[in-house]
């Protein structure tokens, strides 16, 4: 397609949009799909040739493959054909339980390793592959001797093992804009996954992110699909080799394009939301690196969480099967996400035809619903639920894959060609090659002055959160799934953005000080100040408007504070995704967005100081592949809409030759939306500023794992909707035991009192109630009584999620003083039970709706 087409349909997809919006709010309510009222087609009659392309593959099916697996296929029990299906985690599954099911394939998520051990060695992920494996083809049990293959999260980089190289996040590599040296990243990623024995990686992610609040914004390489299409086939080709050459050879992984299809379209960048772009707006902006990726040789695809026009992906038969499979003609399979096959409508985590039926092949089935849902699935074919063709088919795509990578010929994950070369983990070539990436990411925004390029023999002061602190400026997906608690011992080899200044600046004989909170003893020639968004992954990093530390203007203070002094100052931003910072840009004289940079800090440096040899001197090239917001607001993007004007446009980015001075920018954010009185206090996660713990009189334990034992209160995280998104909570009854949220600081939610809410969470009650239970509220003083809610929790129906909620009148009716809350949620009991909990806040009630616990 010319580019002049896709420029015509983009702008006028924007001229229709506020009706769009507006049309498509009033069909989710109806629940008809836009596509109907528009007088198209319905889903079953659509034609997909009409918007979609043949592709003309590079890998070919092989006729003697085809029949070797057609054969095997015909010999399988249907119990052996449905456990290659099934993709289980390693925290729920044990090699017994590989020996008995012989699972088709199995994965570790963000933050789960061999043992449960973070510091696990390469040679623990090898033993855990070599021990899977041998059971997979162990046919004692299931008479299966088909070799199973381990899938992982190595998305910027084997970023679940320590002392891997970790490269930038994708968005930092969006403004590189190098395919080649995305390629060569590509392929030092699968050969440090090789080193450890892994067959599969679940990347690249190739959404083509349309609004800025989606807390995936950094695992997107642009805004754009041209970036995003011409990434999608080097990295393939980096991860999995090309075609005609080494396709899967010793050195190479199998790769996954994800996720299918539309998730950086969602209404509201909102995390496993809802895309209602048209047909055609979805192939033009969000299939192209589909259309690339594929054309490379991608052998599997992931179903994406969101929907298509409220209908979930993983349940679109539609978008699987018609599209993708028949119409493009893609021959791998695809695989789900977590559990994303039960959020179909009519579906559970255990239970769920649908998806099969639409064309999902491999079930991703993290915690222990692994088991019914096998049982299930057989179950359904038994049944004629399933057809066996359809099984068949899934099971054909599988072993293709798995004949195409070689794994019925290699040897075993511990003899493999890279396995246990423990020296490329964290090698200096890959991080030479990671360096180069930092320095190509680096956009520079202002360099009033010329300030930048630093004489590297000054005196230095380098302040800010971020400057030694190698966690942060990696991000999410960093050795933990939201990279967080991480220090800068976790990363063995690594470098911090300090270190690099530390090195450039001793090296010339200048002299650098260390202060994140921006002292020195003695006036520095110049600041350098490191500061951003703190880690994290997925939804939680889903946020309402751009503006960076609403609120709490900490970094801002600081910069002002060192410009106060007269010290030039440079900022190096770190964050997943461009922000309003109006006010942080007028404060610096130099203003430099890293994005997430990983574990090579260094690489920043090499660019900020001025070489001796100007043979190696480093210019700032990178430039903007997503624009930068010139309000909080400015959330959505589109360059080609004449009305959006950002501050800096997509492809911005100063050089050192360039002249230009960025004159005062307005500080004053565009009125917020009248500001909404909900308290948000565990939605999907704990919400700052509160934490959880749970206790008893004589034990108060903050919870920071997945499960936690305390003397009277068991806690572990449950899957309400999505992964994580609940807590259950066993009281053993032998004392008075709590769960609850509290923050360091008693806020004021007296706007929220007044505007007539209620405390709403949603609970499942899983075992008798046998004695009171109560809720209640902390604040500064003391705080009113607890509530006893024991009548209201008896008549609910058992291990069903039920939505209670509490005027919060109750409360300020017993004394509590909603000026000073300390803690806004606890929940107590002195004798044994067991509940669920989640999405705890405080909100209004809507209209015509009525609090289920009311006081008098
Ligand atoms: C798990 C992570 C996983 C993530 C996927 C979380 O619940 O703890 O390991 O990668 O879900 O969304
Ligand atoms: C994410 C995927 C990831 C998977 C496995 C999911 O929640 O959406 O991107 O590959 O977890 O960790």
């Amino acid at each position: 397609m010319t580019n002049n087409k896709l420029n015509q349909q983009r702008t006028v997809s924007i001229a229709i949009k506020p009706t769009t919006t507006l049309l498509a709010a009033a069909l989710m309510i109806t629940g008809i799909s836009a596509c109907s009222l528009k007088g198209a087609k319905p889903v079953e009659q659509r034609d997909a040739a009409v918007v979609w392309p043949k592709l003309q593959l590079e890998v070919k099916p092989q006729a003697e493959m085809e029949k070797t697996i057609a054969s095997m296929v015909s010999e399988m029990t249907l119990a052996q054909k449905v456990a290659q299906m099934i993709q289980p985690e390693i925290r729920d599954i044990t090699v017994e339980d590989m020996r008995t099911y012989g699972f088709g394939s199995y994965l570790n998520g963000g933050g789960a390793f061999p043992n449960d051990d973070k510091h696990a060695t390469p040679a623990d992920w090898i033993a855990l592959a070599e021990a899977m494996y041998q059971a997979s083809v162990d046919d004692s049990i299931d008479g299966s001797t088909i070799p199973t293959m381990w899938g992982t999260d190595a998305v910027h980089g084997h970023n679940n093992v320590i002392g891997a190289t970790l490269f930038p996040h994708n968005i930092g590599l969006g403004a590189a804009n190098n395919p080649q040296l995305i390629e060569q990243i590509a392929a030092i990623t699968a050969k440090e996954v090789m080193v450890t024995g892994i067959d599969w990686v679940f990347a690249p992610t190739v959404a083509v992110v349309r609004d800025d609040r989606w807390g995936r914004t950094y695992e997107g390489y642009s805004e754009d699909p041209e970036i995003v299409s011409a990434y999608a086939a080097s990295i393939v080709k980096g991860l999995q080799g090309s075609a005609e050459q080494d396709f899967l050879g010793d050195e190479r992984v199998i790769s996954t394009v994800k996720h299918f299809l539309g998730d950086g379209g969602t209404v509201g960048g909102i995390d496993q939301g809802d895309n209602i772009a048209t047909e055609q707006v979805l192939f033009d902006i969000h299939a192209q690196g589909y259309v690339s990726g594929l054309t490379a040789g991608a052998q599997t695809v992931m179903a994406s969480f969101n929907s298509w026009h409220g209908v979930k992906n993983h349940g679109n038969k539609y978008l699987l099967t018609d599209v993708l499979k028949d119409r493009m003609g893609f021959d791998g399979f695809v695989v789900g996400d977590w559990n994303g096959h039960g959020q179909i409508a009519g579906c559970s985590n255990d239970s769920c035809p649908q998806a099969a039926n639409a064309g999902l092949d491999v079930y991703m089935v993290p915690t222990p619903v692994w088991k019914p849902l096998f049982e299930n699935t057989i179950a359904q074919v038994n049944s004629g639920e399933i057809p066996m063709s359809r099984i068949d088919d899934a099971v054909t795509r599988v072993l293709r894959v798995k004949m195409r990578a070689g794994l019925f010929d290699k040897p075993s994950p511990a003899q493999r060609t890279l396995s246990g070369k423990t020296e490329l983990i964290g090698a200096k070539a890959h991080r030479d090659v990671a360096k180069q990436a930092v320095r190509e990411s680096l956009v520079m925004l202002k360099n009033n002055g010329n300030l930048l390029p630093l004489a590297p023999n000054q005196v230095v002061l380098v302040a800010g959160d971020a400057a030694d602190n190698i966690g942060k400026q990696s991000g999410g997906w960093t050795i933990t799934w939201q990279g967080t608690n991480n220090t800068n011992a976790d990363f063995p080899g690594g470098s911090s953005i300090y270190d690099g200044i530390q090195s450039q600046v001793s090296k010339a004989g200048g002299k650098t000080m260390l202060s994140p909170t921006g002292d020195f003893a003695i006036k520095p020639d110049v600041a350098i100040v490191v500061f951003g968004e703190e880690p994290y992954a997925e939804g939680n990093g889903d946020i309402d408007n751009l503006e960076y530390q609403r609120g709490n203007k900490r970094d801002l203070a600081l910069l002002q504070k060192l410009k106060a002094q007269g010290i030039p100052v440079v900022a190096i931003f770190i964050s997943g995704r461009p922000m309003w910072v109006n006010a942080e840009l007028n404060a610096a004289d130099a203003f430099v967005a890293a994005w997430l940079p990983g574990s090579e800090g260094a690489g920043v440096a090499e660019v900020l100081f001025s070489h001796a040899d100007a043979q190696t001197q480093f210019d700032m090239s990178g430039k903007l592949s997503f624009s930068w917001p010139n309000s909080p607001a400015q959330t959505a993007v589109n360059r080609f809409d004449d009305d959006y004007q950002p501050l800096f446009p997509y492809g911005f980015g100063l050089s050192y030759a360039d002249e230009t001075v960025l004159e005062t920018l307005s500080e004053v954010a565009a009125a917020n939306n009248d500001e909404s009185q909900s308290v948000a206090i565990f939605t999907r996660s704990v919400q700052a500023p509160w934490v959880m713990s749970i206790g008893s009189d004589n034990e108060q334990l903050p919870v920071t794992s997945s499960v936690l034992q305390g003397e009277t209160v068991y806690l572990r995280t449950v899957d309400k909707v999505v992964q994580e998104d609940a807590r259950r909570v066993e009281f053993n009854g032998e004392a008075l035991g709590y769960i609850n949220f509290r923050s360091n600081f008693p806020r004021d939610l007296r706007a929220v009192v007044e505007s007539n809410a209620v405390l709403s969470f949603a609970l499942k009650v899983d075992s008798d109630i046998s004695d009171e239970v109560y809720i209640a509220m902390g604040c500064d003083t003391d705080c009113g009584k607890p509530l006893n809610i024991t009548d209201a929790l008896v008549p609910l129906p058992k291990s069903q999620w039920q939505t209670v909620s509490i005027e919060l009148k109750c409360f300020s009716d017993s004394g509590v003083d909603f000026a000073k809350i300390n803690s806004p949620f606890s929940l107590s009991t002195a004798g044994p039970l067991t509940v669920s909990i989640a999405d705890i806040e405080m909100k209004p009630l809507e209209d015509n709706e009525q609090a289920t616990i009311q006081c008098q």
